[in-house]
């Protein structure tokens, strides 16, 4: 479980220990393509120093125990857990404080509208209505192709459009549900070909 000591932003003021990697925030909401997450976050590792989120719904999908040893996953009960009384770092700001890049897969249709209206209920969209949009923020929405063509679903999509939130978009396939049409979650293999290419002119911090 973490613990305020052991969260990563209390590295920004050690020099010796300043990353030579990028510093990926991988976050998973509440869709089934969360079984992916694992192999999402091992993607990353290959490249990037990874600290993972997980919403509570997300945590029916994503088995704990199978993601990389290198990979802390943080959830609400450690926004909670870490902090005791004045003073304490406050896990959403200091994740925020750390990442280079939040990469959202998937983005259930329930966070893709708390993000669009600003909501922050969880750990999850406590980080983002923190974020720093000077930073690369990208999402992979992931729901039934019902949910996906809902006109809310292009509203709120418009809306994080223009915060700068970069979209990686759904592909069509028969879903996990049966039903046949647009909504799936990207491969994992596509969402971190598009982030790593979209970072790497811009690296400045000795990442390979
Ligand atoms: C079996 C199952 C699969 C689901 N799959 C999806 C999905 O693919 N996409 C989605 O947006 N919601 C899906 N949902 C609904 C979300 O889990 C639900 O809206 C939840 O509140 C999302 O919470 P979160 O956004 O905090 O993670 C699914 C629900 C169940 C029970």
């Amino acid at each position: 479980m973490a613990n305020v000591e052991t969260i990563p932003g209390n590295v920004l003021n050690d020099p010796a220990q300043q990353p030579t990697k990028p510093r990926i925030l991988l976050a998973a909401s509440g869709s089934v393509a969360a079984i992916k997450f694992e192999s999402l976050c091992r993607s990353f590792l290959e490249w990037a120093e990874v600290r993972a989120v997980a919403t509570k719904s997300s945590l029916h999908f994503v088995d704990k125990a199978s993601l990389p040893k290198d990979v802390v996953l943080y959830t609400d009960d450690e926004e909670w857990s870490s902090w005791k009384k004045i003073g304490d770092g406050v896990l959403h700001i200091e994740l925020r404080k750390w990442a280079d890049i939040m990469v959202i897969a998937p983005l259930s249709a329930n966070t893709l509208a708390k993000i669009a209206g600003g909501l922050c209920d969880n750990l999850l969209t406590c980080i983002v209505r923190a974020w720093d949009y000077s930073k690369p923020l990208f999402v992979a929405p992931a729901m039934n192709t019902f949910m996906y063509n809902n006109p809310f679903t292009k509203r709120h999509l418009e809306v994080i459009s223009e915060l700068g939130i970069s979209l990686i978009p759904p592909i069509t396939k028969r879903l996990a549900c049966g039903d046949y049409g647009n909504g799936a979650m990207a491969e994992p293999t596509v969402i971190y070909t598009t982030v790593r290419l979209s970072f790497e002119p811009r690296s400045t911090n000795g990442g390979s």
